[in-house]
C-alpha cells in the first residue's frame, strides 16, 4: 500500500526486572533470560511524523524533539537504533521523520527512559509498517515491536505488553526467545495483581557508568557463567512463587537478584558502585519494617541508586505511611514516584 505522509503516537511504560538482564552477546542477545513487571504510570509518549521523500536516493534524515525542544544528545542513540533496524524495516529509507517524545516522570529522576522511550518509538515504526501491510496480525505486530525495541535497548523489549514479560530463551517457556519478549500467559495470582512499586529517588543524577558499559564488563567477568546459570534457576523458582502467590519465595529471589546485579558491578574490572549510602539505609529500613509488621514488602534495584519498593496493594496505606515517616528522609528532595503493575503500551 502507498502511504505518503502521516503521524502516529504511542505511549509505552517503563518496566522493573525481577530477574535481571545483565550481560549480552552481539546483536543485543541477552546472556540470560529476564522477567519484569510492566509499570503503569512511568511512561514515554512518542509521536512519529513521516513524509515520503521526493527522491529516494536522498540520505535518511530525522528530527528529534524531547519535550518540544530539539535534543541533540539523544540523537546518536536513535541514529544507531535506525541503523540497526534498517535491514528489518527497509521502507524506512523512503521517508523523512520527525520524532517527538516526552516522559510522564521527571527527566532527571535517575529513572532510565530508554525502556519506555525505545519501545514507544518501536511501536510507532510498527504502526507505519502495519499501515503499509494492513494484513499484519496483532501477534506479529507485538512481536516485531518487541524485536525492534530490543535493538534500541534490551530491556525495552519487555515494555510492549503487561503485566509480566519474559525476554530470553528459557527451557520452561517454549515460545520464549532471545529476539523478543513474550507475555507470561497465565493470569497473575491475586497476591501479585495491582502490585505496587514505589520508586524512592535516592539520586536523580546521571549514573556514572552506563548500562552499555556495564553489560560489556560481563565479558571476561570472573563470575559471569555462574551468574547466567543462576538467572535461569531463579526464573524457574520465581514462576511457581508467582503462580501460588508465595510472597516469601518471591522476596527471596527478587532481593537476591537486585543485590547480585550490584555484586556483578562491584566485582567487574574495572569495578564500580552505583548504590549510595542512602540506598543501603533504605534497604535496612525495609528489612526492619518487614520484620516488625509481617507485611511482604521488598526492594529491587536497577542499574542505579534508586530503590524500588514492591508491595501488595492491600497494604498500601501502611506502607505509604512508613515511606513518609521513615524513607522520605533518604530521598533526594524527598521525592518518590508511586507506580504499580500495568497492562502495557497503548496507541493514542
Ligand atoms: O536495557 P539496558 O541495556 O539499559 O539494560 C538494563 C539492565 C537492567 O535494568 C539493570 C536490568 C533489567 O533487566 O532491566
Amino acid at each position: 500500500k502507498e502511504i505518503k505522509s502521516g503521524k502516529v503516537s504511542w505511549q509505552a511504560p517503563s518496566n522493573i526486572a525481577l530477574v535481571k538482564y545483565w550481560g549480552k552477546k552481539e546483536h543485543q542477545i541477552p546472556a540470560n533470560p529476564s522477567i519484569s513487571f510492566t509499570l503503569n504510570h512511568c511512561r514515554s509518549t512518542t509521536s512519529l511524523e513521516f513524509q515520503k521523500k521526493e527522491d529516494k536516493s536522498d540520505s535518511f534524515e530525522f528530527d528529534f524533539y524531547f519535550e518540544d525542544k530539539p535534543k541533540q544528545d539523544f540523537k546518536p542513540k536513535i541514529e544507531k537504533f535506525f541503523e540497526r533496524i534498517q535491514e528489518y524495516c527497509p521502507y524506512l529509507n523512503d521517508y523523512n521523520f520527525v520524532i517527538r517524545s516526552e516522559n510522564s516522570f521527571p527527566h532527571s529522576s535517575g529513572i532510565a527512559s530508554s525502556a519506555s522511550g525505545m519501545s514507544a518509538l518501536a511501536l510507532c515504526i510498527m504502526d507505519l509498517e502495519s499501515q503499509l501491510d494492513p494484513e499484519m496480525s496483532k501477534e506479529h505486530f507485538q512481536r516485531k515491536a518487541s524485536f525492534l525495541a530490543r535493538l534500541g535497548s534490551g530491556s525495552a523489549s519487555r515494555s510492549i505488553q503487561g503485566d509480566l514479560m519474559i525476554w530470553g530463551k528459557h527451557n520452561e517457556f517454549e515460545s520464549s526467545s532471545d529476539l523478543f519478549a513474550i507475555r507470561y500467559e497465565d493470569e497473575l495470582h491475586k497476591n501479585f495483581q495491582n502490585f505496587q512499586d514505589t520508586i524512592l529517588l535516592v539520586d536523580k543524577g546521571e549514573k556514572q557508568v552506563s548500562s552499555t558499559v556495564g553489560h560489556d564488563l560481563m565479558h571476561g567477568h570472573p563470575f559471569a557463567e555462574e551468574r547466567f546459570k543462576q538467572a535461569h534457576e531463579n526464573l524457574s523458582k520465581l514462576i511457581p512463587a508467582l503462580k501460588s502467590g508465595d510472597y516469601s519465595e518471591f522476596i527471596k529471589i527478587v532481593e537476591s537478584e537486585a543485590l547480585t546485579l550490584h555484586a556483578m558491578m562491584m566485582s567487574s574490572h574495572p569495578y564500580f558502585i552505583l548504590m549510595k549510602p542512602n540506598t543501603l539505609e533504605i534497604i535496612n529500613k525495609i528489612w526492619k519494617f518487614r520484620e516488625d509488621t509481617g507485611i511482604p514488602a521488598c526492594f529491587t534495584l536497577d542499574a542505579g541508586a534508586n530503590v524500588h519498593l514492591l508491595y501488595p496493594e492491600d497494604h498500601a496505606s501502611k506502607v505509604l505511611e512508613f515511606i513518609k515517616n521513615e524513607l522520605v528522609a533518604y530521598c533526594e528532595n524527598g521525592h518518590y514516584i508511586c507506580d504499580q503493575v500495568g497492562n502495557g503500551a497503548k496507541k493514542l
